[in-house]
């Protein structure tokens, strides 16, 4: 039987140990930035012919992940009202996905400083372009949203009596208008428009709902997670600063959009 001192001084040599080869381990340690973002949300976040997961979200996350200090950026595509849950039970550190800033989801999770700038358009068949011209014309009609976006939700205030039909995608919204299971479909103005623009057809056309600076995209983390927040905002200064963020955003839409507002 080792007497007690002996027990003691294993117990402390273990710790030493311990420590030791932990902090060793802590120099080496591959640092991962854990994104989750909803794959379907062209040009922000989506998936290439290639099955690459690429947008202008994911560069400038991508970017703000080296600025950071991380060796690896893992994105993971997640569904869009998975996102909140997937931050907190920490599965992810934090979402970029055409995220809106807005109170409800103030209360869930933190927000950095915005980065883009937006507001809601619908699509509509051109042959209902005269009838459906302004949102209140929307009342009472079959109406295509993706679930848990602000669209859905301003649709929900401003459409008592129209029949909301929930997809998990915008794309899924536009099949549903072509199909014509709805007559308009409503979505953030940056993806309408890039749909319009890839689009083939010449029967659908966009209106507009709210004014260019009504929301807000933010990169959210867990709340409190006050350290991870005050890396973001710092990084997304640097990505600016360097012109990193100019050359992603001339990529995506041709001009630089922290021009949009300062
Ligand atoms: N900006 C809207 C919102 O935050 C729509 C976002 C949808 N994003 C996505 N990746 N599907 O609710």
């Amino acid at each position: 039987m080792p007497s007690k001192l002996t027990k003691a001084a294993l117990a402390l040599s273990v710790a030493l140990g311990l420590s030791v080869s932990s902090n060793v381990a802590h120099a080496d340690e591959h640092k991962v930035l854990k994104v989750g973002c909803e794959a379907a949300f062209a040009p922000f976040t989506y998936i290439d012919d290639k099955g690459e997961l690429i947008g202008f979200d994911l560069d400038l996350i991508r970017a703000m992940g080296k600025v950071m200090g991380y060796d690896e950026v893992k994105i993971t595509a997640l569904p869009f009202d998975g996102l909140i849950p997937a931050i907190l039970t920490d599965n992810i550190d934090l979402i970029i996905s055409g995220f809106t800033i807005s109170p409800e989801r103030a209360n869930k999770v933190d927000f950095s400083d915005p980065y883009y700038m937006c507001g809601l358009t619908f699509l509509v068949n051109k042959s209902n372009e005269d009838k459906l011209k302004k949102i209140s014309d929307l009342d009472g009609k079959d109406i295509c949203l993706q679930i848990g976006t602000t669209g859905a939700l301003y649709a929900q205030k401003a459409l008592k009596n129209a029949n909301l039909k929930q997809f998990n995608s915008p794309p899924d919204t536009y099949l549903e208008l072509q199909n014509g299971g709805c007559v308009a479909a409503i979505n953030d103005r940056p993806v309408n428009d890039f749909f319009l623009k890839n689009y083939k057809g010449k029967d659908i056309v966009s209106k507009t709902i709210t004014t260019e600076n009504s929301e807000y995209y933010g990169i959210a983390v867990n709340k409190g997670n006050d350290e991870l927040l005050g890396k973001i905002n710092k990084a997304l200064l640097e990505v600016k600063k360097s012109g990193e963020f100019k050359n992603i955003s001339m990529k995506w839409f041709g001009r630089d959009i922290s021009e949009d507002f300062k």
